[in-house]
């Protein structure tokens, strides 16, 4: 069953809404920003609505990230949507989110396409419904020629589930060619995220400090933007003020400069 239009939320554009602030972005821009959205249900507590509510606002802060991101030229923006551990939620939660997830894509078709948005959904799909891959796969094969912005979902995903599933690729590599010594770059190509740049900035919002099996491996020489902001407020400003933190950060990987 598809949620009404009513509790959907409003429609709105990113990129109007910057065009019409005259935002000013940084000169030294991420690649690729990763976002792990939290707060939604606090939002929704905080102004006495059900849990559910949270979410169907947050979807409208995905769209102004994108939009923002499609202004700005931010080639990869990706988002933790729902990872293997909210599978333990209450069922109606999870049936929700799924529901508001499906109808999220299947209405974004349209800006995709005006926006040339490439759309990728990453996680362990064998876990999610034949309706919502039917609606992954489409968007996905719709939107695979388009050369914009890459827009990536991670649905029922968790970063040791990605290493596992990596590993059990390598060691059957590993079967054909005994003698190879195993490097980084191997695991790397067998992870879902193969052929994406690692993110040079995670955002999380909502004041939680930690990584919540996210992206563990590629991960590792990322900046973190913490924000007290819960993520139904996360618009244009809050994204323009991380991008602002990031571009004060020196990046050294681990070497003298
Ligand atoms: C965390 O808030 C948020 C989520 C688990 C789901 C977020 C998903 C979306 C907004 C859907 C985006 C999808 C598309 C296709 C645009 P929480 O429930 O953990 O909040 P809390 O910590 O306050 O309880």
């Amino acid at each position: 069953m598809r949620c009404a239009p009513a509790c959907y939320g409003e429609k709105m554009s990113g990129t109007a809404a910057i065009q019409s602030k005259n935002m000013q972005v940084p000169t030294k821009l991420p690649q690729h920003v990763s976002i792990i959205m939290d707060g939604n249900g606090r939002w929704a507590k905080e102004r006495g609505k059900e849990r559910i509510q949270g979410h169907f606002e947050g979807v409208n802060s995905v769209r102004a990230v994108m939009g923002a991101a499609v202004e700005w030229k931010i080639p990869y923006v990706s988002f933790f949507a729902f990872s293997e551990e909210n599978w333990g939620r209450p069922e109606a939660e999870v049936n929700g989110l799924m529901e508001l997830i499906g109808r999220a894509m299947v209405r974004e078709m349209d800006t995709f396409r005006k926006y040339d948005v490439r759309f990728v959904v990453l996680g362990n799909r064998a876990r999610l419904s034949d309706e919502i891959n039917a609606d992954i796969d489409r968007a996905m094969e719709n939107t695979a020629g388009n050369k914009g912005l890459t827009m990536i979902l991670f649905l029922s995903y968790s970063g040791q589930w990605d290493i596992l599933q990596a590993a059990e690729k390598m060691a059957h590599d590993l079967m054909n060619n005994p003698g190879h010594r195993v490097r980084p770059e191997d695991l790397t190509r067998h992870l879902v995220t193969a052929g994406i740049p690692d993110p040079d900035l995670l955002i999380r919002t909502s004041g939680e400090k930690r990584i919540s099996n996210y992206l563990l491996w590629q991960t590792a020489y990322t900046e973190f933007v913490f924000t007290e902001t819960l993520w139904p407020d996360f618009r244009e400003e809050a994204f323009l003020a991380a991008l602002e933190e990031y571009a004060s950060r020196d990046r050294r990987f681990g070497k003298i400069k």
